[in-house]
């Protein structure tokens, strides 16, 4: 878990975004102007399709970089890393889980998991597939906490999406993840299953200490599992606060879109070209 602290003593937050725009050509996806996440928040995004989710998920992972602004993420720039080696490193503690699972079919489960070790053996470990007894053991114990110790040696090909996703959520755990993003994990599994994973999800990462975000569009299960939920609506926020603070009206907020903006628009859609300080 992140626990380092800032020179004022303060605890430093896992995530810290300051007037941060992201722009594809005309399009902005992402317009931040303050938010911080700290260690241990379960933080669940809702928004309707396109509203930005995904776009911050990746921000905060360095797959894309800020168009303006200033993104922290455990204390660095995520996007920003020269050296290869360091943005390794930053790679393996912020893990990342989306509805693809991005798991090798053919190979087994345990070896899957022991992937999520790879940012620390060596790379010619790496290449011929030798782990330490050490990080054997690890993922034996983490397959046993995601109850799937019995299918260690089962290929991922064989295995059902909700075993599948077990599998990734191990997988994160091996890494030593400080910050798991959860991009609609359960969007592939039926709704009784997809509650059960979300739990899972949630009740590991608590023991572990681990800060999470999960994109979801449930606000249902966002009410259940998060500590605290954000609504984005065409790439801004639009609700941040406690889950029991998601009442109809914020609901509305955050899938139909501020209402006294749209009615004075003449019921048009908003359009946002720039930062929208007055929906805060
Ligand atoms: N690589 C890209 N190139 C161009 N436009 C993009 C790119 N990625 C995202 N966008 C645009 O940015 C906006 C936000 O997209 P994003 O994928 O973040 O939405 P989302 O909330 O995750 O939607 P969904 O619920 O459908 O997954 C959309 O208008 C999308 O078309
Ligand atoms: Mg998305």
């Amino acid at each position: 878990m992140a626990s380092s602290t800032n020179t004022a003593g303060a605890p430093t937050p896992v995530v810290s975004i300051e007037n941060t725009s992201v722009r594809f050509k005309e399009t902005l996806a992402l317009y931040i102007e303050h938010l911080e996440i700290g260690a241990g928040e379960r933080v669940f995004v809702l928004g309707r399709s396109g509203s930005g989710k995904t776009t911050l998920s990746r921000l905060i992972k360095g797959r894309v970089r800020p168009s303006e602004g200033s993104v922290l993420v455990l204390g660095h720039e995520p996007s920003s890393f020269v050296r290869h080696a360091r943005r390794k490193a930053f790679q393996h503690r912020v893990a990342m889980i989306d509805q693809e699972f991005h798991l090798v079919p053919r190979m087994n489960v345990i070896r899957n998991v022991l992937c999520g070790a790879l940012g620390r053996v060596r790379t010619w470990q790496s290449v011929i597939g030798i782990f330490s007894s050490v990080e054997w053991e690890k993922a034996e114990a983490i397959l046993q906490e995601v109850e799937m110790g019995d299918f260690a040696e089962r290929r991922i090909e064989t295995l059902s999406g909700g075993q599948r996703q077990r599998v990734a959520i191990a997988r994160a755990l091996m890494q030593d993840a400080d910050l798991i993003l959860a991009d609609e994990p359960v969007s592939n599994l039926d709704p009784e299953l997809a509650e059960d994973s979300l739990e899972l999800l949630v009740n590991v990462t608590r023991r572990h200490g681990i800060t999470l975000m999960v994109n979801l569009h449930q606000p249902r299960l966002a009410k259940r599992f998060a500590s605290r939920v954000i609504g984005l609506y065409q790439g801004h926020v639009v609700f941040d606060g406690n889950p029991d603070g998601l009442s109809t009206e914020s609901e509305e907020l955050i899938y139909v879109g501020p209402e006294q903006e749209i009615e004075r628009r003449g019921g048009q859609e908003v359009s946002y070209d720039k930062p929208a300080t007055t929906l805060a």
